[in-house]
């Protein structure tokens, strides 16, 4: 299958999250695209609450040509990160007849409603979504949990398909 996978990373967790997901789906003979999103202006938030967020995507990909699209962030303010989101609601209109999945790093609280919120996203674009999942991640993530989760990702994603 061709895959593409869009994320926003901060601090460079959810991005080594995704390069396992990647490495993992390319070793089962898949083509995967990884996307970092990048951005111009402020995106500043509190724990909390999003505080200051003004900022436009500078590389928003098109998702045309896969069959199946990952989304991941972090959770911030316990929500998606604003700048997946962000993508995901205004880039993000045509996904009927594909599959996706969404995932987030956190330091642990939050992850379900991120992924909710990324979800409803991707169903309203016409997806069908999979369960996602949410990989606690501080300094460094726990290998076992890391490749867990990696796992039960790319069975989602397989699905019998090669
Ligand atoms: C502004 C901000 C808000 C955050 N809010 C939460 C939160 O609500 N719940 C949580 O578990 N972690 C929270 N975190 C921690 C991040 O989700 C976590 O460190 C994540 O792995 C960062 O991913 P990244 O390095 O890809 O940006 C927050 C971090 C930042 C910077």
């Amino acid at each position: 299958m061709n895959i593409g996978m869009v994320i926003h990373t901060g601090g460079g967790h959810t991005l080594k999250f995704a390069q396992a997901i990647r490495d993992k789906l390319v070793a089962s003979g898949h083509e995967v695209d990884l996307t970092g999103l990048r951005t111009v202006g402020t995106v500043t938030t509190g724990m909390l609450s999003i505080s200051r967020v003004n900022f436009t995507i500078k590389n928003p990909p098109e998702l045309d040509d896969f069959d199946f699209v990952l989304a991941g962030g972090p959770v911030w303010g316990f929500k998606a990160s604003p700048v997946i989101m962000r993508y995901l609601v205004e880039d993000v209109q045509k996904l009927k007849g594909k599959r996706a999945l969404s995932f987030v790093t956190m330091l642990g609280l939050g992850g379900g409603r991120a992924l909710r919120m990324m979800n409803e996203e991707l169903e309203a674009a016409g997806a069908e979504v999979l369960e996602g999942e949410a990989l606690p991640y501080f300094i460094k993530p726990n290998a076992v949990k890391l490749a867990a989760a990696v796992e039960r990702i790319c069975e989602r994603v397989c699905g019998g398909h090669i």
